[in-house]
């Protein structure tokens, strides 16, 4: 985001981080909250966070308000993540890959096929596992309160199909801040870019970058279907977004209204996964429809490569714990 629009977004929000509080009750006693993400309206996740929104304040006997501020309009997912440690904004919705610089745990997420499949990931981030995770910031200024599908991470081009890691070779792919990410991307052969995402769409028109790696939504709502038309499932990471809020505002809410907004945000996931299988049906068949081609490569080769990662990650002392139980969950059915 240029500089001076994000300066103009902060200053605006300034008088709530001085009064001490982003949220603002007003004269009736109404809270009113922010909420930050990068999506357009016409995405999935927005559909759900406006769901939370709607639920939260149906349960609060609108008490609380949620105001959506969509499009990246407050900033990148590092300057959000940072506007929520301060309460400048009161929420956000952000990728788990963004909050691997916040708290080290937060990189599972980006560790390749952590999940064998969508089932092992719903019985993970709907157990009691993700608690500590969401706990990890709460000295930093923020916690985590839901999470919502961000289906599989797969390579998408705009020539050469990517069937084999070779394929990776000398190529440019972008990837999200992420230390993990960029791990993973050298260990499959390529040479990673990291970048936010709202600037992927121009560096791929203009070839600063050969490819990148998301869900399907990004061909169809961010565009990059235009630009990029060869889509291959490597399937390598399944990356929730995750809800965070501001852990002071977080406190300051009475029992009845944490109950509430709990409630609403579990309820929201819920609502997110019909969502998310209908949308990623359309953003493939419009992208079809757009001459994008879809491509199914065997995923060994790509899991292979990865092993040093796992290896890792099965040491280190902020993941291993969490790294085992989560392998176990798979295991365990
Ligand atoms: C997904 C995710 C976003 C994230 C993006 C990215 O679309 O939902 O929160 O910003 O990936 O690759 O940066």
């Amino acid at each position: 985001m240029k500089k001076w629009i994000l300066l103009a977004a902060v200053l605006l929000l300034v008088p709530a981080v001085l009064s001490g509080c982003g949220s603002k009750a007003s004269g009736s006693g109404v809270i009113t909250m922010r909420l930050a993400h990068n999506q357009s309206e016409t995405h999935p996740v927005h559909k759900s966070l406006a769901e939370f929104a709607r639920l939260t304040e149906e349960k609060t006997g609108g008490e609380v308000k949620i105001q959506l501020y969509p499009n990246g309009q407050l900033g990148s997912e590092r300057e959000v993540i940072e506007l929520t440690q301060t309460g400048a904004v009161d929420v956000a919705k952000v990728s788990a890959s963004a909050l691997e610089s916040f708290s080290e745990v937060y990189s599972l997420f980006s560790l390749p096929y952590l999940f064998d499949d969508r089932d092992h990931y719903y019985k993970v981030m709907n157990s009691s596992i993700v608690d500590g995770i969401y706990e990890s910031t709460k000295d930093i200024g923020f916690r985590g309160v839901t999470f919502y599908d961000g289906g599989s991470r797969n390579f998408y081009t705009k020539k050469q199909v990517i069937m084999h890691p070779d394929d990776l070779k000398g190529m440019k792919i972008r990837v999200q801040p992420s230390a993990t990410a960029i791990k993973m991307i050298e260990l499959m052969g390529g040479s990673p870019t990291p970048m936010s995402f709202g600037e992927v769409y121009t560096a791929l028109q203009q070839g600063v970058i050969d490819g990148s790696e998301n869900n399907e939504t990004a061909l169809t709502d961010n565009n990059h279907g235009e630009v990029a038309k060869e889509y291959s499932y490597s399937e390598h990471a399944m990356v929730p977004d995750i809800l965070i809020m501001n852990q002071a505002i977080w406190e300051e809410l009475s029992e009845e209204h944490k109950k509430a907004i709990s409630a609403a945000a579990k309820e929201s996931s819920a609502f997110h996964k019909i969502v998310w299988e209908k949308s990623i049906a359309k953003a493939i068949k419009d992208s079809k429809e757009n001459g994008v081609t879809f491509s199914n490569p065997d995923k060994e080769p790509f899991q292979k490569a990865v092993e040093p990662l796992h290896k890792e990650f099965a040491k280190k002392q902020s993941t291993a714990e969490y790294y085992k139980r989560i392998r176990e969950a798979s295991e365990g059915e």
